[in-house]
């Protein structure tokens, strides 16, 4: 039997690479411009660093890590996200001491072995970003305005963000022990792991996968997080940058996040027509994971989107997102076999001005060659024949515009660069 990729995991080729190709440029692009850096960890990480930052309750520790131990006996892990190994590179190249304040943007493959459906995977990939050294809530406005400005880019645009804010430890504490007084008389009807949860971690409660379970912690409507004076006020003033920013967001719904590192804003950005795995980018500020991992006490806020996700967003919410791609490039079909060495010498000079050029390898009669270009999506074709070579002229055919020239040979690839740079990736 022929082999197939694993359950949850997909390969990327064709048209499909072509946009998700397009997205990892547009986010390099407009994270640079709000300037961050790129910052690249490897795959695989100890696991007790998932296991002190996303938490021990969460369910991404408890059933979600691809986790083994390597031949020298240590535990490792397939990293489930990027945030803390993004904060564990920021304290193992002491950016902490050189930089303090860092701003960084990720892109890479993530893993989690959850139960593969329509938007959800166990190697998905994410992009996102960090912003470390800092507790000012115009930073929380600088990522949330990022994360929506890289989304409407992409041409999504029919989102809703929701933010919230968790509150600092104490706060969580404060709320923890609400949450418990409230939910102990229906402790009965939570699940297994809920009973466990609701003594170590009364939040994973909130968003337990279990119907059941979120029904009864969600009973009543309000946020479950009480706030100090200071948290109040933190969140005041990121609502009152984003309106200044023109992030239209809604504060009143009640959501949980996932990971235990977060304290503050939360935040969610939701988009038409997902389903259930709707939400194509969360993420939300953590001031205590820089401490928690070892480094001094730093403020830092991030979030990551999925890059999966964010293709079906855009499926859905752009015709052009559907359409043929532009066609670019050239394509040099051979009259004869013999013209290959002259043929390729011509490729060569064209691919060195940055023009996509190709040209048959195989002999295939010029009726295939033409056939081959446009299967390509060639943009501009021409013939190269002893006529041609003797005449120092060649015709050049628009295969979008139907339309064909007669140049000089000699012309061919300034005039070719100039006219397909733009268009060649
Ligand atoms: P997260 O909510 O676990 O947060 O994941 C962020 C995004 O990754 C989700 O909104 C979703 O688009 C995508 N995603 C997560 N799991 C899957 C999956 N199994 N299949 C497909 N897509 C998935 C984090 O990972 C945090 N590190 C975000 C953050 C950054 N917070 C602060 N900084």
């Amino acid at each position: 039997m022929a082999f197939q990729a694993l359950r949850g995991t997909t390969d990327l080729l064709g048209d499909g690479l072509r946009r998700w190709s397009a997205v990892e440029h547009a986010v390099r692009r407009l994270a640079r411009v709000a300037g961050y850096r790129e910052v690249r960890t490897p795959v695989i990480e100890d696991a007790a660093l998932f296991l002190r930052s996303v938490g021990e309750t969460s369910d991404i520790i408890q059933k979600e890590m691809f986790r083994f131990e390597d031949r020298g006996g240590h535990d490792i892990v397939l990293r489930p996200e990027g945030t803390a190994s993004v904060v564990r590179a920021y304290l193992e190249h002491n950016l902490h001491k050189t930089e303090g304040f860092v701003k960084l943007v990720y892109l890479g493959p993530m893993f989690r072995a959850e139960r593969p459906q329509a938007g959800r995977f166990r190697q998905f990939h994410q992009y996102g970003v960090e912003a470390i050294g800092s507790s000012s809530p115009w930073v929380d406005v600088d990522v949330i305005t990022l994360c929506v400005t890289i989304l409407q880019e992409l041409g999504i645009t029919d989102v809703t963000l929701w933010i919230a804010s968790m509150g600092c430890r104490d706060d969580q504490r404060r709320s923890a022990e609400a949450l418990r007084a409230r939910l102990a008389p229906e402790r009965d009807k939570l699940c297994k792991e809920c009973q466990s949860r609701f003594d170590k971690n009364v939040f994973r409660v909130l968003d337990c996968k279990n119907p059941a379970c979120r029904a009864t912690a969600w009973k009543s409507k309000a946020s479950p997080f009480l706030l100090c004076d200071a948290c109040t006020a933190h969140f005041d003033q990121v609502r009152q940058g984003l309106r200044q920013a023109g992030v239209a967001f809604d504060d009143t719904q009640v959501f949980a996040r996932g990971l235990d590192y977060y304290t503050r804003t939360v935040f969610e950005v939701r988009a038409a027509g997902l389903g259930a795995q709707d939400a194509v980018a969360a993420g939300g500020r953590y001031d205590h994971l820089v401490e928690d991992l070892g480094g001094p006490s730093l403020g830092a806020v991030g979030f990551a989107a999925g890059i999966e996700r964010v293709l079906m967003a855009q499926e859905k919410g752009s015709a052009a997102a559907n359409g043929a791609p532009p066609r670019a490039g050239f394509y040099l079909a051979l009259a004869q076999p013999a013209l290959a060495g002259e043929g390729f010498k011509l490729i060569q000079q064209l691919r060195a001005k940055g023009v996509t050029a190709q040209m048959d390898y195989d002999g295939k009669s010029l009726k295939a060659q033409l056939r081959e270009a446009d299967k390509m999506g060639c943009r501009l074709v021409a013939v190269l024949g002893e006529n041609e070579i003797k005449q120092g002229t060649i015709t050049l055919k628009d295969l979008e515009q139907g339309a064909q020239e007669t140049l000089q040979l000699s012309a061919l690839v300034d005039r070719m660069s100039q006219q397909l740079k733009a268009a060649c990736h």
